[in-house]
């Protein structure tokens, strides 16, 4: 009778452990699949971003203002920021446009000066002690928007650079060959081979960033280098690849500079921005044209993406099942780069759908397409309204 008694006993005690157990596991497997709907990071940055000048400020300042804590602003303007008084008046013009509310008066721009082959130690010595400039931009004459004061010989740069190396200035690199018989797709990993390598020979301490990469061969190239040589990615560059630009009709607002690569580079921009290596950090290269400027025979080169690039960056790392690395690539990796404080504050992505704008208004009376217009974005950043 005994033996009996224990028998269901225990049988009892199994099936309720058994149930206890299996509702535990259910609990512990939803939570590891189901989607995070919420989710808060440190503040981020914008290592790489054109604001332009004039009238354009009233458009790109306050979606950059209420999306960034800081932005390396490209200095590319006509005519280009080229010395440390150019590069404060230039600050101030951007200052001027910042919008009133608590978010967007943090706003830091953080300035760069143009690399002409007229640049010198004594300019570089200038634009340290201004403490408002942050790096140098290197343009190989001709290749992109507004380049045509960029470097043509590289050898008449030494004494800058070799400045920089001694300050731990750091070199922004636009790295793409512009020799006419080079093909478009092949530039990035020319100009590794021909510029990249010799550059780090001689200044083996120089801080580079090689901006923008769109190819395995320049990630590949970052990751073999020392802790001084990073890269920025853009979020067309890890949401697309050159087949998006092309197939089914020319899509002149997926074209920019580096153009869009094929989908094995896509791969392993991925790979490596989703990695949390902390050499790889965000850039925006978000580059305002004119709608009509693109939608045109011969349409300028450049994304807009400033107001919807968090979202964006959301959702390439989520396609890998990364969101925990954002952070460190939106808010964390650049500024440790840099030598600069990481934000102390914070902001909130949200799971919901929402539809990009068709247009911003730009300039006098014309307006601007951004990247993705019109379609459909899973995360929105908090507060909204600022944001877009
Ligand atoms: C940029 C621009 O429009 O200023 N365009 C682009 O396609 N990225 C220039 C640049 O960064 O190459
Ligand atoms: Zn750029």
């Amino acid at each position: 009778y005994d033996a009996q008694v224990f028998q269901r006993f225990n049988y009892r005690f199994l099936t309720l452990f058994f149930k206890a157990f299996s509702k535990l596991f259910e609990e512990i497997m939803s939570a590891a699949t189901a989607p995070i709907n919420t989710f808060t990071i440190t503040a981020p940055d914008d290592w790489h971003i054109h604001l332009r000048d004039g009238q354009a400020l009233a458009t790109t300042v306050p979606h950059a203002a209420a999306n960034f804590r800081r932005a390396i602003c490209m200095p590319n303007l006509v005519p280009p920021v080229k010395t440390a008084a150019d590069a404060i008046a230039y600050r101030e013009r951007i200052l001027a446009q910042v919008p009133n509310d608590s978010i967007s008066q943090q706003f830091e721009p953080l300035m760069t000066l143009y690399l002409t082959e007229s640049l010198t130690a004594e300019d570089i010595e200038a634009a340290v002690d201004s403490g408002v400039v942050k790096a140098v931009k290197l343009y190989p004459a001709g290749a992109t928007t507004n380049s045509a004061d960029g470097v043509s010989h590289i050898n008449h740069c030494t004494d800058v650079f070799a400045k920089m190396e001694a300050l731990g200035l750091p070199l922004l690199v636009h790295g793409e060959v512009t020799h006419h018989h080079i093909d478009i797709f092949d530039r990035e990993k020319r100009f590794i081979d021909e510029v990249m390598v010799n550059l780090i020979d001689k200044f083996p301490k120089l801080k580079i960033v090689f901006e923008h990469i769109t190819t395995s061969d320049a990630a590949d190239f970052v990751l073999s280098q020392g802790k001084n040589v990073a890269a920025t990615i853009t979020p067309q560059h890890l949401l697309f690849n050159r087949n998006h630009l092309l197939v089914g009709g020319i899509k002149p607002h997926f074209y920019c500079l580096p153009i869009l690569k094929r989908q094995s580079h896509q791969k392993v921009l991925l790979d490596v921005a989703t990695s949390g290596n902390p050499k790889f950090f965000i850039g925006t290269d978000s580059a305002p044209h004119a709608t009509h400027t693109k939608e045109n025979a011969c349409g300028c080169a450049g994304c807009y993406s400033a107001s919807i690039a968090l979202p964006l960056y959301a959702q390439a790392f989520e396609s890998v099942g990364k969101l925990d690395k954002l952070e460190g690539f939106t808010s964390i990796h650049g500024a440790k780069f840099y030598g600069l404080p990481i934000n102390s504050d914070k902001v909130t992505l949200v799971r919901e759908a929402w539809q990009v704008p068709e247009h911003y208004p730009y300039l006098d009376g014309k307006d601007l397409t951004p990247l993705m217009a019109g379609q459909t974005l899973d995360w929105k950043v908090m507060p909204f309204n600022l944001a877009v």
